[in-house]
């Protein structure tokens, strides 16, 4: 997070500098911003402040899952906003039996707890693991998660996060967790043992870089886990959710590896901050009355708008499915064009396309041509975008990203 962004003279107009300035003033200086102030945005594009278009491929991190200004999202925040916003966990209203019902017909899990982000559900999860682990026997607390994996950026999801730029500085996190490398079977049998209390994967590692795990090593860890009675979690935060194609990720697989407990959070409400724990009965009897809790959590908009949300999804997959393979495939020819270019990894609109340099510049450059997409792992494109992305928007992507990759071609290999 200590790289500092020298924005382009474009990107410098004064109504961007007073945010710009305003923002450096008063904010706590943990985010290391591109220079670019968002206004507003329509279906796959965004306008900054000066009124410039960016076609979107990065959503807000996978989360504006219906683009922008959706008609039918737009609709239902508007008249749930008159009616009620929130309740409290309290009381009872009309949306959140609905949704949890929802989350397990298309889950195959049974039982859900609503939160509002990623890291609380982690949170959430963890705390079901221990339980589980706690209510067996003593000293059987421990959890395997990857290295390279990411999980959130509180304690507890911290602790499970196995890329130690993200951890050093909170040291000392939680105990008992062991890190295995994604897909090697032989560590993940020598991690796993009676005082396991829960695995927890994430089927295409996001923030990792878009690397997926392999279905023996899925497959392992679903055995271990059964063998060694602990909870399996899929961290499906980022890649799940309809984004792989599938409503989930493990559902990539036939026959379908089930874990225990399955964790979204991003694309699921359209940018109204929601996530949810969707558990099985075993993982769920962990849970007592009183042991956890979460004020705001599935608040009556929130709810709403998933359901609406999952209306639209169903029509969607096969189209997540189509276009992410014609992305791929028009990915792959700009492969062919530059040497560089080094992978396309992903599913569905979860897609990595991995440089022999890093790429932090090239999002700039992005931004200069009306483009946006992010950097992970330092080396790797990600591109996350709305699942409303049509063929014509990929023409118009890569045509674009032709242009800023031929600029670099010569310069930065
Ligand atoms: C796989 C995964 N887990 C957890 C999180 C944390 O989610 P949030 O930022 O909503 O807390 C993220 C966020 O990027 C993620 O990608």
């Amino acid at each position: 997070m200590a790289t500092t962004i020298v924005p382009t003279e474009a990107h410098v107009t004064s109504r961007f500098q007073q945010i710009q300035d305003l923002e450096r003033a008063y904010l706590l200086q943990n985010y290391a911003r591109y220079p670019l102030a968002l206004h507003r945005g329509k279906g796959c594009y965004v306008y900054d402040t000066d009124g410039k278009r960016y076609l979107d491929l990065i959503s807000g991190i996978g989360v504006n899952s219906l683009g922008h200004a959706h008609p039918r999202i737009m609709k239902v925040i508007r008249e749930q906003a008159g009616l009620l916003l929130h309740t409290s966990n309290l009381y009872y209203h009309e949306y959140q039996g609905r949704l949890a019902e929802r989350l397990a017909k298309v889950s195959g899990l049974t039982r859900t707890f609503f939160c509002n982000s990623g890291t609380e559900a982690m949170e959430g999860a963890l705390k079901m693991i221990r339980a589980h682990g706690n209510s067996i026997r003593t000293g059987k607390h421990e959890i395997i998660s990857l290295e390279n994996s990411f999980h959130g950026r509180t304690f507890g999801a911290l602790s499970i996060t196995g890329q130690s730029k993200y951890r050093n500085d909170f040291e000392p996190l939680l105990t008992g967790i062991r890190f295995v490398p994604r897909n090697d079977i032989e560590a993940l049998e020598a991690a796993v043992s009676e005082n396991t209390a829960g695995i927890v994967l994430e089927f295409i590692q996001g923030e990792g870089g878009i690397y997926s795990i392999s279905e023996p090593f899925a497959r392992k860890a679903r055995e271990l886990a059964d063998r060694f009675n602990s909870l399996f979690v899929f961290d499906e935060i980022q890649c799940g959710v309809g984004r792989p194609g599938t409503y989930f990720a493990y559902q990539l697989l036939d026959p379908v590896v089930m874990p225990d407990i399955a964790l979204i959070a991003k694309p699921m409400a359209c940018g109204i901050p929601l996530g949810a724990i969707i558990a099985n009965d075993k993982a769920a009897s962990a849970i007592k009355p009183g042991m956890h809790g979460s004020t705001y959590g599935g608040g009556p908009l929130a709810g709403r708008v998933a359901l609406e949300f999952f209306d639209i999804l169903d029509e969607l997959l096969p189209s997540i499915n189509a276009v992410g393979s014609y992305f791929r495939m028009r990915l792959t020819e700009l492969m062919r064009k530059f040497a560089f270019i080094k992978e396309i990894r992903g599913q569905g609109l979860m897609i990595g396309v991995e440089l022999t340099f890093p790429c932090k510049q090239l999002v700039l450059d992005g931004i200069a041509q009306g483009i946006l997409f992010n950097c992970t792992h330092d080396t790797v494109l990600r591109f996350l975008p709305p699942y409303i992305l049509t063929e014509h928007d990929v023409d118009r992507a890569i045509a674009l990203l032709t242009k800023i990759l031929k600029k670099i071609k010569t310069t930065q290999v």
